[in-house]
């Protein structure tokens, strides 16, 4: 899963809770979506697995489109600085868009990209996440769809990576020795 390290990660999240969540969340979004123009935009690239996944347990005509963004800034910068990296191709405007993340962290990101989406004229625009670290999140907006509450743990896999790999686990794994063993390699 990772070059230098054969160890799986400590799996915290398999695949059947993930897919027992995301039909939950797929049925809940079919329920309320129904004759909307529905849109899904993923924030690439750790939404990949979780939003094909996703697309797939809502029973409904929707468009899905991708952003890609950075964000800037370290444990002294509380307001951290996103940066568009990839915009979406078509437009939003009179849509209903469910913006797809694999984790909400601080919350950064997505205060950041609602804000940005709602300038663009779109009928209206929801959240759904696979994961949220609750202690962390300084999140404006509520999250409308969400698939599990998790410590502050860092976790990869189901799309999230650690240094770009562990992207294709299928299940949510914690780095634990891991992140130590890379550490003092890099060092
Ligand atoms: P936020 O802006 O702090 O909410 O950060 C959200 C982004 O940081 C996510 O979309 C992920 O790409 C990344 N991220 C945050 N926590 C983790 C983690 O535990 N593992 C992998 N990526 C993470
Ligand atoms: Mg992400």
């Amino acid at each position: 899963m990772h070059p230098e390290d054969p160890t799986p990660p400590r799996p915290l999240i398999t695949r059947e809770m993930i897919e027992h969540a995301v039909r939950r969340m797929g049925d809940e979004i079919t329920n309320e979506y129904a004759g909307k123009k529905l849109k899904l935009i993923g924030t690439l690239k750790g939404c990949f697995v979780f939003m094909s996944d996703l697309a797939r347990a809502i029973r409904l005509p929707l468009t899905v489109d991708f952003i890609e963004v950075s964000s800037y800034g370290n444990e002294t910068t509380s307001s951290g600085v996103v940066k568009i990296n990839k915009d979406f191709t078509n437009t939003i405007e009179d849509h209903h868009v469910i913006l797809v993340e694999d984790i909400i962290d601080t919350g950064h990101t997505l205060n950041f990209l609602v804000k940005n989406m709602k300038l663009r004229g779109p009928a209206s625009v929801r959240i759904a996440a696979l994961l949220v670290k609750e202690m962390k999140q300084q999140l404006n907006y509520p999250i409308d769809y969400r698939g599990f509450n998790i410590e502050d743990d860092f976790v990869v896999g189901y799309g999230m990576d650690y240094s770009e790999y562990y992207r294709n686990l299928d299940y949510v794994g914690v780095l634990d020795g891991q992140l130590k063993l890379f550490s003092q390699k890099s060092s």
